[in-house]
């Protein structure tokens, strides 16, 4: 039942006695660790304006504790216009007074060191906000200018100038190009912005740029942070003299399918990269680099976790993998084989707030591209009553895998996608920018639910909530779930406290053959015994082999595993 057909080995898993000593190669933080994912004006709101802030995550950190995770890390909380919330920066180092303050957030990283949790912070290299001093330098100095040289400005193409430099779209739909008025009044050279308008593209062929993020880097380290996340990190440089997109249709996913780019994934972000490395290694404690990289392949993605590169970078295209047993074990298996083969660890995400929420997207019944959302009227509906239980399925495998994993906010609620917002609350610029076409990414950052009984239901002290959070949220709020051991919270408790105690996260993944095609079972040998895992993606119950259950997606009786459920299995 359960021969071995094939064994994927983590090179680099670390053993007890390395992980006494976390500065030896092999036994980072970083390789195995739970990182949960805040989305700050979305996690929990001190001030009752109704965006989360610095000090609303602080007074939530035991919770973090009892969860069992081992890193945070917190979307942007600088000083910004918010048009992109928060990925449109001002100044790289401040925090917007809606969050809060530098001496809030030296409190939060005290505060969350003194329980064990590393911190990770955003790094927003590609581009800034337009109301960022050097942006509104750059407007004033005109063309030719050394204050024009930090961002991309260029020359229009056509008899005046008036048709952009080339043909690239942004990636929240419509033209990368945006034309400025010159201080003569006359309308004058355009500028790249791969995102919304408000955000211009730094031109990182320039020292300046470079020396200014080195700076940015050691600001944060100085402050004690455990390392960045670093937000398109495949895009800061593009193909030289800019060519067109060609074909010119395909431009608005971030990952860019097969085809050559100009601006995704260029060879030159990777001399970034090995500079960031230096800069990260004259600071102690292990401090990682992750990229957020949205690349078609893990060979691909491979590329920015080399040695002497980053330390991680999200595994999108497992994120990507839709509720298929055989798409899901080919992902595992080339993550397993492409990340270790470079030194890194595997790493593995099910969702985050740029992309629709795993307990509606694994029922989704027609594909979502990253960052297009769901609304009422997209096609492919999630299939009622399906999502949640896949999810929670998905969770036990992913949290079983050799590696480290990210869990986004209020996923370990079980919380789905937020599909019915009124149009007038949206606030992704994608809305914006495709004329209501792509509903965009606000449906999974609506602020999470704490109480069930409280006012936004604990979110905020006042009630208020940047979105409007469903009528039917009660039985997900935290409070609703302590009480019940069935609930989503204490699975996803139990998931991490087993992880915990059998080393889960390190080890040796061997696939188990002999539970049909629809089934993924694998076992892994970590430093505090084996466990095996089997995971239900057919539509018939599967004969489980005579075991302990040490953790179960869904409760269930006799050896029958049902539909969309998955276990952890004691093994010898
Ligand atoms: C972030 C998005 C953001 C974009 C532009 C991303 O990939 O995760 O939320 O809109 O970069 O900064």
């Amino acid at each position: 039942m359960d021969a071995m057909t094939s064994t994927t080995t983590s090179a680099f898993a670390p053993s007890a006695a390395e992980n006494s000593d976390e500065r030896r190669p092999g036994s980072e933080w970083w390789r195995t660790a739970v990182i949960y994912q805040i989305y700050p004006r979305s996690f929990a709101d001190a001030s009752g304006d109704g965006i989360g802030d610095i000090p609303g995550i602080t007074a939530r950190l035991d919770d973090l504790v009892s969860l069992g995770v081992d890193a945070v890390w917190l979307s942007p909380f600088y000083r910004s216009p918010q048009n992109d919330a928060g990925y449109d920066v001002a100044d790289y180092c401040d925090v917007d007074p809606l969050f809060g303050t530098l001496a809030d957030v030296d409190e939060m990283l005290a505060e969350a060191h003194g329980r064990g949790i590393r911190v990770i912070v955003d790094l927003v290299p590609n581009h800034s906000s337009d109301r960022h001093v050097w942006f509104q330098e750059a407007l004033a100095a005109g063309p030719g200018s050394a204050e024009r040289a930090r961002y991309m400005f260029r020359d229009g193409r056509g008899e005046d100038g008036e048709l952009p430099p080339n043909n690239w779209e942004s990636v929240f739909g419509g033209p990368a190009w945006t034309r400025v008025t010159e201080a003569d009044g006359r309308p004058g050279q355009w500028y790249l912005h791969l995102f919304d308008s408000s955000q211009p593209d730094f031109d990182w062929s320039n020292p300046v740029v470079q020396e200014e993020f080195r700076r940015i880097l050691r600001f944060w380290l100085d402050r004690g942070v455990d390392g960045f996340r670093v937000d398109v990190a495949h895009g800061l440089v593009k193909s030289d003299g800019l060519p067109d997109h060609l074909p010119a249709v395909d431009a608005d996913s971030m990952g860019g399918g097969d085809e050559d780019v100009p601006y995704w994934g260029q060879e030159g972000v990777h001399e970034i990269y090995r500079d960031w490395n230096r800069v990260l290694a004259e600071y102690g404690g292990d401090r990682a680099l992750c990229a957020e990289a949205w690349l078609p392949t893990v060979d691909k993605t491979a590329l920015w976790v080399r040695p002497d590169e980053m330390h991680q970078a999200f595994n999108f295209p497992y994120l990507m993998t839709a509720w298929d047993a055989a798409a899901i074990r080919e992902v595992i298996s080339e993550s397993l084989r492409a990340f270790p083969a470079v030194g890194a660890p595997a790493t593995w995400v099910l969702s985050n707030h740029d992309v629709v929420r795993h307990a509606s997207r694994l029922a989704l019944t027609a594909e979502n591209p990253q960052g297009h959302g769901i609304g009422p009227d997209s096609p492919g509906q999630p299939i009622p009553d399906v999502g949640l239980r896949r999810a929670r399925a998905a969770t036990t495998v992913m949290l079983a895998l050799p590696g480290s994993a990210y869990v986004y906010q209020g996923e370990e609620l079980g919380l789905p996608e937020v599909i019915d917002l009124p149009d007038d609350a949206r606030q992704d610029p994608t809305w914006f920018r495709t004329a209501h076409e792509r509903y965009g990414r606000d449906g999974c950052r609506v602020p999470i639910p704490w109480d069930a009984d409280a006012p936004a239901y604990g979110f905020s002290p006042t009630g208020a909530s940047w979105l409007p959070q469903p009528a039917d949220w009660a039985p997900l709020a935290r409070s609703a779930q302590e009480g019940d051991a069935d609930s989503t919270l204490w699975l996803y408790r139990s998931l991490l406290a087993t992880r915990r105690s059998t080393g889960l996260g390190a080890g040796t993944l061997e696939w188990l053959d002999g539970y049909g095609e629809d089934v993924l079972a694998f076992r892994v040998q970590a430093e505090g015994g084996a466990v095996t895992v089997i995971a239900n993606v057919g539509t018939e119950p599967v004969a489980l082999p005579a075991a302990t259950v040490l953790v179960a997606s869904e409760p269930f009786e006799g050896g029958l595993l049902p539909v969309d459920t998955a276990v952890w299995l004691a093994t010898d």
